[in-house]
């Protein structure tokens, strides 16, 4: 019985298996460059955040109608569900369709559908959170907020915003208009920071976008008076030390910080972020750092845990505080 646990780190278009990312290239008519599934998979050996980038956005060529979207949902849910997730606060990259010429009605209808069914179907609860591209201008983030505005909550599953993409030399600052339109409109706020840009960027996110959560943050263990703060604030940090290993942040797991984190008092989580292209999905992940990094079955509790706690799911408590 695999532990209980939240995914807050998860972008849908990163579960695109090779063997779904084929089938529905053949359903649309695309030719891809790869032979077959093998082939593709051989691509998947990066060294860095822009090399996979360059592969991700490339393979998303295949997602063009709103079955797509569900299909794709539905397989990352079936998994997820299987590997103990029991909430999942997915992400999705707007803009990275409407450049292909698929809009986000498309995109948010067809997921929409698969997280519809998800409670009843495979017993897991979901938001979506629409993340801007950092390597984008605000303004065409402000737009893209603009054209979100039908999907929000609570009408619509969108409960937040995120910001990804390249971060080195896409500081969180260039955001601060859109995330205040997104405040006034009742969203959560998360953002990528400290995955490969500087411990500055986590801060500027804290700081300049009221990020709630900070999507990776591994590097904040450069500056220990950062780390104070988050440990003060009980900033959540959504960690994804297999991405860390597939994209060079970390040489190898056995070296991720993750236990000195624990220790010194970050709220963190472990999170699968692509799980299609860094070798596992949350249970996976669990069981790699367990068996890389000596974690004790207190500790894997303790990383359970703290997925709900980081979550945006009603804490009882604080309704009660309310
Ligand atoms: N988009 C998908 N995965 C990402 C990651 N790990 N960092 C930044 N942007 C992303
Ligand atoms: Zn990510």
């Amino acid at each position: 019985m695999p532990l209980p646990k939240a995914e807050l780190h998860l972008h849908i278009e990163g579960t695109l298996e090779p063997e779904l990312a084929f089938a529905l290239a053949d359903r649309n008519g695309i030719t891809l460059p790869y032979a077959d599934t093998e082939k593709l998979r051989t691509a998947y050996d990066f060294t860095d955040l822009q090399s996979f980038l360059n592969l991700y956005y490339g393979l998303m060529a295949v997602l063009r109608t709103e079955n797509d979207f569900a299909d794709l949902a539905d397989a990352y849910l079936a998994r997820a569900a299987a590997q103990g997730v029991r909430h999942a606060e997915i992400f999705f990259d707007p803009q990275a369709h409407l450049a292909r010429g698929v809009g986000i009605e498309t995109v948010v209808e067809g997921l929409g559908r698969a997280l519809d069914r998800a409670e009843a179907v495979h017993g897991v609860s979901t938001q979506l959170i629409m993340c801007f591209l950092r390597d984008e201008s605000a303004g065409s983030a402000l737009k893209t907020l603009e054209t979100a505005k039908p999907y929000l909550a609570p009408h619509g599953p969108i409960v937040g915003v995120g910001l990804d993409s390249a971060e080195v030399g896409h500081p969180p600052a260039k955001f601060r208009e859109v995330y205040e339109a997104a405040a006034a409109l009742g969203l959560r706020r998360v953002a990528h920071a400290g995955e490969e840009g500087p411990p500055a960027y986590i801060t500027e996110a804290l700081d300049v976008l009221g990020a709630e959560r900070i999507d990776h943050g591994l590097r904040c263990m450069e500056d220990p008076e950062l780390v104070a703060r988050l440990v003060r604030d009980r900033v959540p940090l959504t960690l994804c030390p297999l991405s860390n290993v597939r994209l060079r942040a970390v040489d190898v797991l056995a070296e991720h910080p993750l236990p000195a984190m624990l220790d010194a008092g970050l709220l963190c989580t472990v999170n699968s972020d692509d799980p299609a292209y860094f070798g596992g999905y949350a249970g996976d992940t669990f069981y790699a750092v367990r068996t890389a990094l000596g974690l004790s079955p207190e500790r894997l509790r303790e990383l359970a845990r703290n997925s709900f706690v980081a979550s945006f799911l009603e804490h009882d408590e604080e309704r009660r505080a309310r």
